[in-house]
């Protein structure tokens, strides 16, 4: 189903809705301003409905907040240092975003655009985006896609798209946060499984600069499910972003059958476990959420929502020794990148 608002976007148009549903009862809704998923409704086995994601009250208000709710992150999500990556002997100079960094595409990313709906049906939208040459400092044109489809088997699937005319580094991801007790309280409370043996740590703006180090033995031990809570910025990794903030090597290595997390509401009536074909995860535990609106009456405060974000190694266009593929994308190459997130009630 599709719907326009009585509200206009930025660029003076209405908002288009889509509304996903499948057999389970499930209902995922979106909109096309940022490609950006806007709420999952899944029915629990008592009967009730829980709101998965946090979210704000209208449309309108997804552009008053910089926490990308369930938006669509590109060109290259989460941080390149110094806004500056060189390619072929050539450094291109990027728009910053955060500081001296750009952080998730620039200030004009692709959360904030339009994209178009090339197609729909009950389960299923297909979203296309072209980004110019130069688009927040990046060569080439890029034409993107983002395929949304809820499964029956209760799947957000996600699969983003790109092909380019000049090389450049595509790193697109989904920033869409999670708080599995249906309102607005502290998902600290939540169990996480994170199947990676290694982290990146960064300093105070995100920016990693020594390399992954092993999991074992630091707070950032997910292998084994435990309570986010339990090593709650328990050493300086975390102490310097607020609690966590970090990407993770995924044991899986890109294979998108395998689980790569899993989390539990404390409750543990609703499940969520995650697949991706991307090398790494962005575990944000909501650090800065502090002010951003809600559907409620209060905004959000900091830790009540998470994200799973799936990536490249943050600043990956200047380093490229890291074990993963190449996230620079070729003229005549196609980018491919699919997550799923799968949700089992109770
Ligand atoms: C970043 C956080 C940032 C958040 C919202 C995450 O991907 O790692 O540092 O606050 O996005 O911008």
């Amino acid at each position: 189903m599709l719907t326009e608002t009585p509200t206009l976007a930025p660029d003076g148009l209405p908002y288009r809705l889509i509304t996903l549903r499948n057999a389970q009862g499930v209902v995922v809704t979106l909109m096309d301003w940022g490609a950006t998923l806007l709420s999952a409704r899944i029915p629990l086995a008592d009967g009730s409905i829980r709101e998965a994601l946090l979210g704000c009250a209208s449309p309108e208000q997804y552009s008053q907040q910089a926490a990308y709710f369930g938006a669509s992150i590109g060109r290259y999500a989460n941080r390149i240092a110094k806004s500056r990556f060189t390619l072929d002997g050539k450094t291109y100079e990027l728009t910053p975003s955060q500081g001296e960094n750009q952080l998730h595409g620039g200030t004009e990313g692709f959360d904030k655009r339009r994209w178009a709906i090339s197609n729909q049906n009950d389960t299923q939208v297909l979203f296309t985006l072209t980004s110019d040459d130069g688009d927040q400092g990046f060569p080439g044109t890029l034409n993107a896609s983002a395929l949304y489809r809820l499964t029956e088997d209760n799947r957000i699937s996600i699969e983003y798209r790109a092909t380019v005319d000049k090389a450049c580094p595509v790193n697109m991801t989904n920033h869409v946060y999670f708080n599995l007790n249906g309102e607005q309280s502290d998902v600290r409370s939540h169990k996480l499984q994170l199947l990676a043996d290694a982290y990146l740590p960064v300093d105070e703006m995100g920016i990693p600069h020594d390399g992954l180090k092993d999991v074992a033995g630091t707070s950032f031990d997910f292998r084994k499910p435990k309570a986010i809570s339990a090593d709650f910025l328990a050493d300086g990794d975390q102490q310097k972003v607020k609690g966590y903030d970090h990407a993770f090597l995924l044991q899986a290595k890109g294979d998108a059958s395998q689980v790569v997390a899993h989390l539990w509401s404390p409750d543990e009536k609703l499940q969520m476990k995650v697949y991706t074909s991307a090398p790494a995860l962005q575990f944000y535990s909501g650090n800065f959420l502090d002010g951003t609106p809600s559907r409620g009456s209060e905004p959000y405060t900091a830790w009540q929502g998470l994200a799973l974000e799936s990536e490249f190694l943050p600043d990956s266009p200047n380093h490229p020794e890291w074990p993963q593929p190449d996230c620079v994308l070729l003229p005549g190459e196609e980018y491919v990148s699919l997550t799923e997130y799968q949700f089992i009630a109770d």
